[in-house]
C-alpha cells in the first residue's frame, strides 16, 4: 500500500458551514457508529497510503483542529479557508501542495461512507488513462436531489459538471451524479484553480468548474462510478440516519462474516470499533457503545447495552444487562437481567444473575449476586473504590 507513497496527497474540505444540520457543532464532526464523519474520511485518506494528507477548516474551527491533532498527530495537517466561498476556493487553501507532483485526491469531510476498493479504482483509472488530467466519482441517483449533474461526451468524458442550482430542467433530468470526489494530476491542480470565477447562482468558486476549464486544456476527465449507499454527502440529520443505517448494514455484515451469529441484525447497533469473535450469538435489540471487545462463544441475550467492556470466552450476558466502561466479565461468568456494571472486573465463573448494580468493585470466583442470604460473600466483592461508590448489589453465596 505504501507504494504509493509520494505519489499520492489527499485534501479533505470540511470548512463548510453545514448550515442544513441546524447544530452548534460543525457538521463533519456528528459521528456515524461513534466516530465522527470527518475521522471516517481521513481514516480512509491514511489507510490509501497517502503520503500528505491535508485538512480544509474553516477559522472558527480551532477545536476541531485540536481533536484532530490530538488523534492524528502529524499525519494529517492543516490548511484554513478564510472565507467560505466554495469548494474550489477551499482547495486553494491548502496551497501547501502547490507543486506536488502526483495525484492530488479531494474527498469531501461530509462523505464518510465511501470505500477504499472504490477510490483505488478510481485512482487505477486515472493512472491507466494517459489522456484524461483527472477522474471523478459518480452515482446514479433516480430520485430529486441537489446534486451536481455529469454531462458526458460521446466517448464517456467528462464535458462539464453543472450545479443543480444552475441546471436547466433537461440538465436536472440527468440521473448521473457528482459525488464530490475528484483525482487531479497534481501540475495541472493548482493552474485550474486560479481561472476559477464565481459567476453562478450560488456565488461561489465551485471545484466542479475544474472539470470544464481542464477539458479546454486538452485534459479530459474520466468517470468512474460506486453506489449512491458509498457517495451520500450528508447535509441534513435525514441524511444522517440514512448514513447511519448503512454503515449499520456494512457492520453487521462484517460481524457475520467474521462467525458471529445475529438473530435479527436490523436491531443490533454496532460501534466502528466493536469486537466480536467467533461463535457469538447476539439475540436481538442490542446496542454497542465504543470500546467492546467480545471474545469467542459468548452469548449477549436480548435488549442488553455494552459499552468500554470485555467479555471473555463463553460468557453470557443479559437479557437487559447493562455493561458499562471498565467493566471485564470473565470467562464463562453469567451477567443476568436488569444489572448494571461499571469499572468491575468478574472474574471466571462468577454469576451476577439478577438486578443488581455493581461499580468500582472485583467480584472473585465463583459468585451469584442478588438478594443477600449469606454473609459469608461478602469476602468475594473487593471494592476498589471509595464507600459510597461501592457495590450497591447485596450478594448470596455462590451454588456450587
Ligand atoms: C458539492 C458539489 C456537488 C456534489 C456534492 C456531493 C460543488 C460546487 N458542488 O455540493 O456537485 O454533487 O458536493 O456531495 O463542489 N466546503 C468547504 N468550503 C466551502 C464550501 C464547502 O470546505 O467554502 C466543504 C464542506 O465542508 C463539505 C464539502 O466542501 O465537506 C462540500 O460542500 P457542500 O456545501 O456540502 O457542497 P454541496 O452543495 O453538497
Ligand atoms: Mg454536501
Amino acid at each position: 500500500m505504501k507504494a504509493q507513497s509520494n505519489d499520492l496527497a489527499c485534501i479533505v474540505l470540511a470548512a463548510g458551514k453545514g448550515t442544513r444540520m441546524k447544530s452548534a457543532h460543525p457538521k463533519v464532526m456528528h459521528a456515524l457508529a461513534h466516530k465522527p464523519m470527518l475521522y471516517h474520511v481521513l481514516d480512509t485518506a491514511r489507510a490509501l497510503g497517502a503520503d500528505r494528507v491535508v485538512l480544509v477548516t474553516s477559522p472558527d474551527m480551532e477545536k476541531v483542529r485540536t481533536h484532530v491533532t490530538a488523534h492524528y498527530k502529524e499525519s494529517v495537517s492543516h490548511a484554513v479557508q478564510e472565507q467560505q466561498l466554495g469548494t474550489g476556493d477551499a482547495v486553494k487553501a491548502a496551497a501547501e501542495l502547490e507543486g506536488f507532483n502526483g495525484t492530488v485526491l479531494i474527498l469531501y469531510g461530509d462523505t464518510p461512507l465511501i470505500r477504499l476498493e472504490t477510490l483505488r479504482a478510481l485512482l487505477a483509472a486515472l493512472k491507466a488513462d494517459k489522456k484524461a488530467g483527472l477522474g471523478v466519482l459518480g452515482m446514479e441517483v433516480s430520485q430529486r436531489n441537489a446534486y451536481g449533474r455529469l454531462l458526458l461526451d460521446k466517448q464517456r468524458y467528462v464535458e462539464r459538471i453543472v450545479e443543480t442550482k444552475d441546471a436547466s430542467e433537461a440538465e436536472k433530468s440527468i440521473t448521473l451524479c457528482f459525488s464530490g470526489v475528484m483525482a487531479v494530476r497534481g501540475p495541472l491542480l493548482f493552474p485550474l484553480l486560479a481561472k476559477l470565477t464565481h459567476a453562478n447562482a450560488q456565488n461561489e468558486y465551485y471545484l466542479t468548474d475544474v472539470v470544464a476549464l481542464a477539458r479546454a486544456d486538452g485534459h479530459p476527465a474520466l468517470v468512474a462510478q460506486a453506489p449512491l449507499a458509498e457517495l451520500a454527502g450528508i447535509n441534513s440529520r435525514a441524511e444522517l440516519a440514512v448514513a447511519e443505517i448503512e454503515l449499520q448494514r456494512r457492520l453487521r455484515r462484517q460481524v457475520m462474516e467474521n462467525g458471529a451469529t445475529l438473530l435479527d441484525p436490523e436491531t443490533v447497533y454496532f460501534s466502528h470499533d466493536t469486537q466480536i469473535g467467533q461463535d457469538v450469538v447476539i439475540q436481538p435489540h442490542v446496542v454497542f457503545g465504543p470500546g467492546v471487545k467480545v471474545e469467542s462463544n459468548v452469548e449477549i441475550r436480548a435488549f442488553s447495552h455494552i459499552e468500554g467492556a470485555r467479555i471473555l470466552s463463553g460468557a453470557t450476558v443479559g437479557p437487559f444487562a447493562r455493561l458499562r466502561p471498565g467493566a471485564l466479565i470473565g470467562e464463562k461468568a453469567h451477567i443476568g437481567n436488569f444489572v448494571e456494571i461499571k469499572q468491575t472486573t468478574v472474574e471466571r465463573g462468577a454469576k451476577v444473575n439478577h438486578l443488581s448494580y455493581i461499580g468500582d468493585a472485583h467480584i472473585g470466583r465463583p459468585v451469584i449476586s442478588a438478594q443477600a442470604r449469606s454473609p459469608a460473600i461478602s469476602t468475594a466483592i473487593t471494592s476498589t473504590a471509595p464507600s459510597w461508590a461501592r457495590a450497591r448489589s447485596s450478594a448470596r453465596t455462590a451454588r456450587w
